[in-house]
């Protein structure tokens, strides 16, 4: 004996039928418009207030909750120097600085950064003065389209940070050799998830290089 369907009062389908005639894709299409939607439709999270201390300001925000922090930074606040490469955590050109550690500012939402200072490449300077990185990156031409700009003198701010703190990479030989005399190699390692796509490495490089001898 088949089973039979009985979804419609008006229409009996069997296992046969479904195979035989397709009825599965019929059946589909005659479902009212939104009735599957609304079966697995899920209600709309409320808006979250924060605080966001963005390059020394006190923001007061109402958001999504599943907005990301690059997103909160670039749509709400307006900060546009922090770029969306790839909003997968892949390029780094989103990178920005939370209690001054690099993060990869498309992977983490603005509401897990509540009461947190955050700095991005325009809080870098010091007024008129360009911070030692941002210098560097402009005599060293350390871009050409300078679209993962932002997110490299970020990230090498970062990197520098991290070093001084003692925090390994993979290719670390010695922790105790002094920041002014990190390899090439290191400083490739420890940037490496900063791409560049225009290929300006050896600029990057020798950017990051002047501005750790300034900063030992
Ligand atoms: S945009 Fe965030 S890592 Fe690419
Ligand atoms: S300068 Fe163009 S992607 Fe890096």
């Amino acid at each position: 004996m088949e089973n039979t369907l009985s979804i419609f009062p008006t229409m009996e389908v069997t296992r046969r039928t479904v195979i035989e005639t397709g009825t599965t894709a019929l059946l589909l299409s005659s479902l009212p418009r939104g009735a599957l939607a609304a079966e697995t439709e899920q209600a709309e999270p409320s808006d979250i207030s924060i605080e966001l201390r963005v390059n020394g300001h006190l923001h007061h925000l109402t958001l999504d909750p599943r907005t990301t922090l690059l997103d909160a930074l670039r749509e709400h606040l307006a900060l546009t120097g922090s770029k969306k490469g790839c909003d997968h955590g892949q390029c780094g050109a989103c990178t920005v600085l939370v209690e001054g550690r690099r993060i990869n500012s498309c992977l983490t939402l603005a509401v897990m950064h509540d009461g947190q200072s955050i700095t991005t490449i325009e809080g870098l300077a010091f007024g008129q003065d360009l911070h030692p990185m941002q210098a560097a990156f402009v005599e060293h031409d350390g871009f050409q389209c300078g679209y993962c700009t932002s997110g490299q003198i970020c990230s090498g701010v970062g990197m520098l940070a991290e070093r001084r703190q003692g925090m390994p990479s993979y290719v670390t030989a010695d922790l105790t050799q002094p920041l002014a005399e990190m390899s090439d190699n290191e400083i490739r390692e420890r940037m490496s998830g900063n791409i560049c796509r225009c290929a300006a490495y050896p600029n990057i490089v020798a950017a990051i290089k002047q501005a750790m001898g300034e900063q030992t």
